[in-house]
C-alpha cells in the first residue's frame, strides 16, 4: 500500500475527481478527511471508504480550513497530503459573467487552494514533509470558449502552485497541479447542460481529445496517487497534464 499510515485532506470529496481520489487514497492505506459543501455526497463517500472524517462547509472559508486541519492533527498528529479538488464553474464570457459569479468562482477555486495550503503548510513545515495537489485544467493552457472566470481561476491555480512549490521546496513540501482534460463527472455534465445544443457541444468536446473520449475520475485519481506518494519524490512545481491528448492535438 502506497499511502500506509499517511493522512490526507481531500476537498471536493463528495463528487467526481475528489471522490475517486479519496477512495483510492483510502484503499492505499491513508486516513482521509473528506471535505465538501454537499453533506449527502460526503456520506456516500464515507460509506465507500469505511474509515474517515467528514467536514461540511465552504472551502472559501479560512476558519473552516483551519478547523479541518486542526481536527486531523488532533486525531493523527500529522498531515501528509492535501488535495484541493473542490471546484465550481459558472460559464459565460467577460461580458455575461456577473461580478458575484466571478467572485464565487475565484472564492472556491483559488481561495479553496490558497486557504487550505495556508492552513496546511505550517504543519508540513514542522514535519519537513508533505504533498499538496491542486486542480487546474488543460483549459488554463489551451484557453476555451464561454468560461472566462473558470479558466482565469485555473490559470491562477497554475501560477499559485508553482510559486508555492518554490517557496516551500526546501521545507520538504512538494506542490503540484493536475490539469485534466474533460472528465466525465457531474461538473462536466452540468457544463454541457448549460448549452441549448448540449449534445453537439458534448460531441465536439469528446472529439477535441486525441483519444476521442472523456477521461474518468479514476484516471485522475491515479495521477493524484502518484503525486501524493513517494513515487514522485523529485517532482515539484509541475503541472501534470492528463488530458487524453487535448493539448497535443
Ligand atoms: N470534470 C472535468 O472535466 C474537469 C476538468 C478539469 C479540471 N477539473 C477540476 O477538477 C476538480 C473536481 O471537479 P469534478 O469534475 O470532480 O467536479 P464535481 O462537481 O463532480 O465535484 C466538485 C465537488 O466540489 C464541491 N464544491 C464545489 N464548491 C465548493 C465549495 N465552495 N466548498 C466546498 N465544496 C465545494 C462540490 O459540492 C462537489 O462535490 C475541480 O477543481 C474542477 O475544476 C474538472
Amino acid at each position: 500500500m502506497r499511502l500506509q499510515g499517511r493522512t490526507a485532506i481531500i476537498t471536493g470529496a463528495g463528487s467526481g475527481i475528489g471522490r475517486a481520489s479519496a477512495k483510492l487514497f483510502a484503499e492505499e492505506g491513508a486516513h482521509v478527511a473528506l471535505v465538501d459543501r454537499d453533506a449527502a455526497g460526503l456520506q456516500e463517500i464515507l460509506k465507500l471508504v469505511g474509515e474517515g472524517t467528514t467536514h461540511v462547509g465552504d472551502v472559501g472559508d479560512a476558519a473552516f480550513a483551519d478547523a479541518v486541519v486542526n481536527d486531523l492533527l488532533e486525531r493523527h498528529g500529522r498531515l501528509d497530503i492535501l488535495m484541493t479538488a473542490a471546484g465550481f464553474s459558472c460559464g459565460g464570457t467577460v461580458l455575461t459573467t456577473s461580478p458575484d459569479d466571478w467572485d464565487a468562482v475565484f472564492r472556491t477555486n483559488v481561495g479553496g487552494t490558497w486557504l487550505w495550503a495556508r492552513a496546511a503548510v505550517p504543519h508540513m513545515q514542522r514535519q519537513n514533509s508533505g504533498s499538496i495537489i491542486t486542480l487546474a485544467s488543460q483549459l488554463a493552457m489551451a484557453g476555451g470558449k464561454g468560461n472566462s472566470a473558470y479558466i482565469a481561476a485555473k490559470g491562477a491555480i497554475v501560477s499559485l502552485t508553482r510559486t508555492m512549490a518554490v517557496d516551500f521546496a526546501t521545507d520538504g513540501i512538494r506542490v503540484n497541479a493536475i490539469a485534466p482534460g474533460a472528465i466525465d463527472t457531474p461538473m462536466l455534465r452540468r457544463s454541457f447542460a448549460r448549452h441549448a445544443n448540449s449534445d453537439e457541444v458534448r460531441e465536439a468536446s469528446r472529439n477535441r481529445h486525441a483519444m476521442k473520449r472523456f477521461g474518468r475520475a479514476e484516471e485522475i485519481a491515479q495521477t493524484a496517487l502518484h503525486l501524493a506518494s513517494d513515487a514522485s519524490s523529485f517532482t515539484t512545481g509541475t503541472v501534470m497534464v492528463v488530458d487524453g491528448g487535448w493539448l497535443a492535438a
